[in-house]
């Protein structure tokens, strides 16, 4: 007989009867698919793995502890035949056919009337992958292409711009602490669909470098600001270009709400209309420390860790942060924008019960080629910034958890 390439096609399974012959590590594999497609499954096994049990137990699906009997498949739209008999394999097998079941076959994919395709999700798409023929099959090579295509859309290396559900209006991406890996899946698809790009000097510079040459990349700290605040000549900006019908990309450093002025560009572009998405980023003050060996939190060490702004003096009368009050705090304390006030900081904190021994790591460009990690006392911090030349951007750490990590 001719072979004929397999005819790909998108069952909508919801409320319809799946029969699931054998209960190992096939039938583990394809059933969260298959309950995610909203398939009532029923599964056919003596015996099944832990992980099917727990769906059993958890009511999705139904279990029947026994051997496949004929007329299982009766009432079924679709089969997934995968025990270790192959004899009840190919007896089931011909009673699907008898019934026109579709059916797959773990044992044999020439026996089989439908094939399980290499699948992957990316943003509301999925992808699935067969070979044309039996004799091409080669499961590893269409699940390569699979991950190759999910992996593409996801990085925004494989550019496919949506055109019917495209992101209107301003995307605010948090891009993470500046390693440019550290974004989300999310935020970089966005960046590779922009037309416009706002971008801080802090955050993954190295992704600008990537887009293609019709993208407009515009440095958030150049835009010209006359009489108005630089932020709000960044508002009029996002507005702006928006309202020319681009896709604007908002690329902040770490997360928008934090220290990142993102609910500022929120209101503006709600007052001007303009839909806005916000996505969040691996904020610095957790991501730095970690990436130079400083967990925040430390079970018997620290249970709170606060981040506070340090960017103006504990003295000053715009500050808004307590520094009485986190002298008492045993937990940690994560300072951004702190360098130049360290000195006036550290002094408070002693001033108010803590001690002068407390731990403290300065780390400067975080995840970046540059990282550096300098390390000190509250009693030492200012000297030590100043003999080392420590210099913004970096995230100060103060308490015990400084002294934990290997590189410690
Ligand atoms: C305006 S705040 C923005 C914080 C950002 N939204 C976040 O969630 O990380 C800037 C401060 O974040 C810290 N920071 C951001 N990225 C950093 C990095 N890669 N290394 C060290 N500090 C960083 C520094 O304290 C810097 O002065």
């Amino acid at each position: 007989m001719a072979e004929h390439p397999a005819y790909p096609v998108g069952l909508r399974l919801t409320g319809r009867r799946v029969v699931v012959l054998g209960g190992g590590q096939v039938a583990q594999r394809r059933l969260p698919a298959l309950i995610a497609a909203g398939a009532d499954v029923v599964l056919v096994s003596p015996e099944v793995t832990a992980s099917v049990e727990a769906m059993a137990q958890a009511g999705e699906i139904t279990w029947k502890r026994r051997r496949y009997q004929e007329g299982d498949l009766a009432d079924a739209w679709y089969a997934l035949i995968a025990t270790d008999d192959h004899d009840a394999n190919t007896r089931a097998s011909a009673e699907a056919e008898r019934h026109r079941v579709w059916c797959v076959r773990s044992d044999d994919a020439d026996a089989a009337t439908a094939w399980t395709p290499a699948t992957g999700h990316s943003e509301g798409v999925t992808v699935a992958v067969l070979t044309s023929s039996a004799r091409e099959r080669d499961p590893r090579h269409t699940a390569a292409i699979r991950d190759a295509v999910v992996e593409g859309l996801r990085d925004g290396t494989l550019v496919a711009p949506h055109h019917r559900t495209r992101t209107p209006g301003v995307a605010l991406v948090g891009g993470g602490p500046g390693d440019p890996d550290l974004i989300t899946v999310r935020g970089r698809r966005l960046l590779a669909e922009a037309d416009v790009v706002i971008a801080d000097r802090l955050g993954p510079r190295d992704l600008l470098a990537e887009l293609p040459p019709h993208v407009e990349v515009i440095d958030a700290a150049k835009i010209p600001y006359g009489r108005s605040m630089a932020q709000e000549a960044i508002n009029d900006a996002l507005v702006e270009y928006a309202k020319q019908g681009k896709a604007v990309v908002r690329l902040k450093g770490g997360d928008p709400y934090v220290f990142g002025r993102g609910m500022e560009e929120v209101q503006a572009l709600a007052e001007a209309g303009i839909p806005c998405t916000v996505v969040p980023g691996i904020s610095s003050s957790i991501s730095v420390p970690g990436a130079a060996g400083i967990p925040v939190t430390h079970r018997g060490v620290a249970h709170e860790f606060t981040v506070v702004s340090g960017h103006v003096a504990p003295d000053d009368e715009r500050s808004l942060v307590d520094w009485p009050s986190l002298a008492r705090l045993n937990g940690t304390l994560v300072i951004l924008m702190g360098v130049d006030k360290i000195g006036k900081i550290a002094e408070t904190l002693i001033a108010h019960g803590k001690s002068p021994d407390t731990p403290v790591a300065l780390v400067q460009e975080g995840t970046t080629a540059a990282q550096r990690r300098v390390d000190a006392t509250l009693a030492t911090v200012a000297e030590t910034v100043r003999a080392e030349d420590v210099r913004p951007p970096a995230v100060i750490v103060v308490g015990e958890v400084v002294t934990i990590g290997p590189g410690a």
